[in-house]
């Protein structure tokens, strides 16, 4: 690590970070680009364990179960089963994800919601210490959700960044090392330049401030699956997308070996006729990914965006069928739950079924991340796609 963090020369504490630096007493006017020296990257005094945390979480075979619906959206799942948005309910749903035995073997990172982060199973334990006992690193959702971005068409902007560094360092003292911040990019609305801009501004702010208080940031622009377009229109805007991402994540100093990333799969809209298969999604989200992301990133953890659980397992094997230059695996939500809370149904002597339901899901995807998934065997309910429109998290 040390030489990630040296500066290429010394220079006074004032003067850190990505400045560039002429050639002391150097004819300046005869100076060539060559000449200058640019300051390395500096993450803060986290920056060793920023680089450990995002290696175990993107560690062989595992990936990251996202739990932190909001209360809202947890009130819609609780819901399709029935219960009542209550905090005993959401505890309760939650206690099941956390102490599922054997879970760390294929899940590496938990995304908490706020609320969870401070809960404890019934019998007193904190969720917290289930997760680090599992050998699972625990992560919070930290933005504020999405709001209307004034002057575009029709799209939105993600809050959050007011406090943040404040909020993350109690976050860290509660035991969480990585964080969330979910943006999205609509591409039937657009996207319009100034949301590409805006999506990727707000996540360096978020990513530099999470990295200076100790948490991994997960950086997330999800290309909403909404619209009619085609792969390569999803291609197109991806690239865009991730090109603007880099930028200002560069010009915000982030370290790129402290940082994991969660994009959307390239693949054709919700509403696109042409179909392709997991073969395709792989081809084209790789090509993105290799075109935009420097081997630096140690994982890429693909959200679901409401694909079945099958679809989502059989894209990401067909992903790991060669090698690549990140950790390639998964952080889904609904392509690992859904299952799991049908199963449950809000009945505690489900509570085991459940359970077992979740880490057959956990298993899939690390054999999906190893490239050895085979979809043979799995069920109805397990191929039944999950895509809601304009879907809010
Ligand atoms: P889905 O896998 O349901 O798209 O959720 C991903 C997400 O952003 C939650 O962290």
């Amino acid at each position: 690590m040390a030489a990630l963090l040296k500066p290429a020369v010394s220079l006074a504490s004032s003067q850190f970070m990505g400045q560039v630096l002429k050639p002391a007493a150097a004819s300046s006017s005869l100076a060539t680009p060559q000449q200058y020296a640019s300051l390395s990257v500096r993450a803060g005094p986290y920056a060793d364990e920023l680089v450990k945390t995002a290696n175990a979480v993107a560690s062989k075979g595992r990936g990251i179960l996202a739990m932190d619906e909001s209360n809202a959206t947890c009130g819609k799942r609780l819901a399709s089963i029935g219960l009542e948005n209550t905090e005993a309910n959401r505890q309760a749903y939650r206690e099941l994800l956390v102490t599922t035995p054997g879970l760390g073997d294929y899940i590496s990172g938990a995304i908490l919601f706020e609320e969870t982060l401070y809960q404890s199973t019934l019998a007193g334990k904190k969720f917290v210490d289930c997760l680090k006992e599992a050998g699972i690193a625990p992560g919070i959702k930290v933005d504020k959700g999405l709001v209307p971005l004034a002057g575009s068409n029709d799209e939105s902007w993600c809050q959050g960044l007011d406090g943040l560094a404040a909020r993350s360092a109690e976050y860290y003292k509660q035991g969480a090392r990585f964080a969330k911040w979910r943006t999205v990019v609509s591409i039937p609305n657009g996207p319009s330049r100034l949301a590409v801009v805006e999506a990727a501004w707000g996540l360096a702010r978020y990513a530099a401030i999470s990295q200076e208080n100790g948490l991994v940031p997960i950086v997330e622009p999800e290309i909403l699956l909404d619209g009619e377009h085609n792969i390569d229109r999803t291609l197109a805007v991806a690239e865009e997308v991730w090109s603007e991402v880099f930028y200002q994540l560069a010009n915000n100093n982030v370290m790129f070996e402290g940082i994991l990333l969660k994009p959307s799969m390239v693949t054709p809209g919700a509403e696109c006729k042409e179909r392709v298969t997991p073969e395709v999604v792989a081809e084209y989200t790789l090509k993105m990914l290799k075109r935009r992301v420097p081997p630096a990133v140690p994982g890429i953890m693909f959200l679901s965006g409401g694909q079945s659980e099958v679809e989502a397992t059989l894209n990401l094997n067909a992903m790991n069928q060669s090698p690549n230059p990140w950790h390639v695996s998964f952080s889904y939500a609904r392509a690992l739950q859904n299952t799991v809370l049908k199963t449950w149904g809000g009945n505690p002597e489900k509570v085991k079924a459940a359970q077992t339901a979740l880490l057959i899901r956990a298993k899939a995807n690390s054999l999906a991340q190893l490239g050895k998934y085979s979809a043979e065997g799995e069920s109805e309910e397990a191929k039944k796609g999950m895509f809601v429109a304009n879907y809010t998290y």
